[in-house]
């Protein structure tokens, strides 16, 4: 079926990704209707703009490269991958000088569960994304570029293939980009649905053709990156949010967020909401706020818990939550989780703790790639434990063996994937103990999930 018409059918249904009126103040997703993403529609939005600026086009006053790091430095866009690392501060460290190939690398693998976000800003506004790309790889004295995407949107890949060869016959990728010095090839990789394939450095072990397994660190990217030279990775939303940056400043943009979470963010919600879907809002933004543009919990029902930011991040009781704001020091420092990505995973009254980390340790046992002892045997070891509780053969010493399997996981691997098994089990236990405490004392569920 043709994405469009898959689309307006799935819009019909009332199931909204991001054409909707209930974002705010929207930088990336502005404007977007379904059918908008060509070279002209995006230039007709003012696309490209920022790209010219940079190479002095009709100023005949190019930016310097250090000038261009120095606003993406003011501007405090954090990195929107997940770690939310300073992406100015991640550009500095390209030695610009290296007198061989450098890499410029977009990550639009979006594995995490939950996450949403990165596919939208492909499918419907691909030149975004080129066009920051260009930037940082004029920022860097980048020649060459990737984007790495997800394997199972393979129309979305073909969307980005078309918008490329757009780009080129415009002369906005390619030599001597709009008549400047600046060369920039750009292409298309897709990977096969791993999860693993998003953590950076299994990223560029299966560009380079290799099974996607994360490479130890140090030496990072920077220094040993694609085919062992230096490297800059991404995520798709931050290289969508550069183009704005420049237009309109680095201090504007910092504005729209709070000191140091600048900028919009996309949410994409899910679960027990009335309208799913991405939305695009302000950092700092209170998340009663943005529950409410989701139309509130499902049916009227009382909110119990959210994951934050994808499903590696740790659950959040509804009070605490109802207290926070988007952005990264909110949710990590008052919150005690992470905004990682941006996936907010929404829990009425009705779920089960225990069922739903059953099904949160089953994705992660299943998506190890196995490098490393302790996330190899530790994430099989938390599913089972979390399986046979939620199945009424749990005993009372597992609630600690748990956490110690938790604990012994955390820091001892070579990737975050160690980590991100972790933690859901430590939140869940944190905030929840008693639920797991009454389903192995009674052998059965204390909510109403299975009525
Ligand atoms: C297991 C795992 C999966 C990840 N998946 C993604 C992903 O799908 N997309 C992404 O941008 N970053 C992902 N990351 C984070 C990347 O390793 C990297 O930090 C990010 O792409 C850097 O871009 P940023 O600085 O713009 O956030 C993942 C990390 C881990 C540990
Ligand atoms: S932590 Fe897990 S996913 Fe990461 S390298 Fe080790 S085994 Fe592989």
């Amino acid at each position: 079926m043709n994405i469009d018409v898959f689309l307006t059918q799935f819009q019909a249904k009332g199931l909204e990704t991001c054409f909707h009126d209930r974002h705010i103040n929207p930088q990336i997703y502005a404007g977007l209707n379904g059918v908008n993403w060509s070279l002209k529609d995006y230039e007709a939005r003012g696309g490209y703009q920022a790209l010219r600026k940079v190479l002095g086009i009709g100023s005949g006053t190019p930016m310097t490269q250090d000038e261009v790091i120095a606003v993406v430095k003011e501007s405090g866009l954090r990195g929107r991958g997940g770690a939310g690392f300073p992406t100015g501060l991640k550009w500095s460290f390209m030695p610009r000088q290296f007198p061989g190939q450098k890499y410029l690398v977009c990550n639009s693998d979006e594995g995490e569960p939950g996450t949403c976000k990165d596919r939208d800003i492909l499918q419907h506004n691909p030149h975004i994304v080129i066009e920051g790309m260009a930037i940082a790889a004029y920022a860097m004295s980048i020649s060459v570029g990737y984007n790495y995407i997800h394997g199972e949107i393979f129309q979305t890949y073909e969307r980005f293939e078309a918008a490329m060869d757009e780009a080129r016959a415009a002369g906005y990728l390619g030599d001597r980009i709009l008549g400047s010095d600046f060369n920039f090839q750009l292409h298309a990789a897709h990977g096969f649905g791993a999860y693993i394939c998003g953590e950076e450095t299994g990223l560029l072990e299966s560009l380079e053709g290799k099974k996607g397994q994360p490479r130890f660190k140090p030496p990072f990217p920077a220094s040993f990156g694609l085919y062992g030279k230096p490297t800059t990775i991404n995520n798709t939303e931050t290289f969508a949010a550069v183009p704005w940056i420049i237009r309109n400043g680095g201090q504007a943009y910092l504005e729209c967020g709070k000191p140091n979470n600048g900028g919009t963010k996309i949410f994409s919600i899910s679960g027990d909401v009335e309208r799913p879907g991405n939305y695009e809002i302000p950092m700092g933004t209170p998340f009663a706020k943005l529950l409410e543009l989701a139309g509130g919990v499902r049916g009227g029902r009382a909110l119990k818990a959210v994951i934050p930011g994808g499903s590696s991040s740790p659950v959040i009781p509804a009070e605490l939550m109802m207290s926070l704001t988007m952005d990264y020091d909110s949710i990590a420092k008052e919150g005690g989780s992470m905004l990682g990505s941006g996936a907010v995973i929404v829990m009425d009254d009705t779920r089960c703790m225990v069922k739903s980390l059953q099904r949160l340790s089953y994705f992660y046992q299943h998506e190890s790639c196995g490098q490393c002892t302790p996330c190899r045997e530790g994430t099989g070891w938390l599913w089972r434990m979390v399986d046979r509780i939620e199945n009424g053969q749990g005993r009372p010493r597992d609630l600690d063996m748990l956490d110690s399997v938790a604990g012994n996981i955390m820091g001892r691997t070579i990737c975050a994937l160690g980590d991100a098994a972790a933690m859901p089990v430590r939140g869940m236990l944190k905030h929840f103990r008693h639920e797991f405490e009454h389903h192995i004392t009674h052998k059965t569920c204390m909510v109403g999930a299975y009525v």
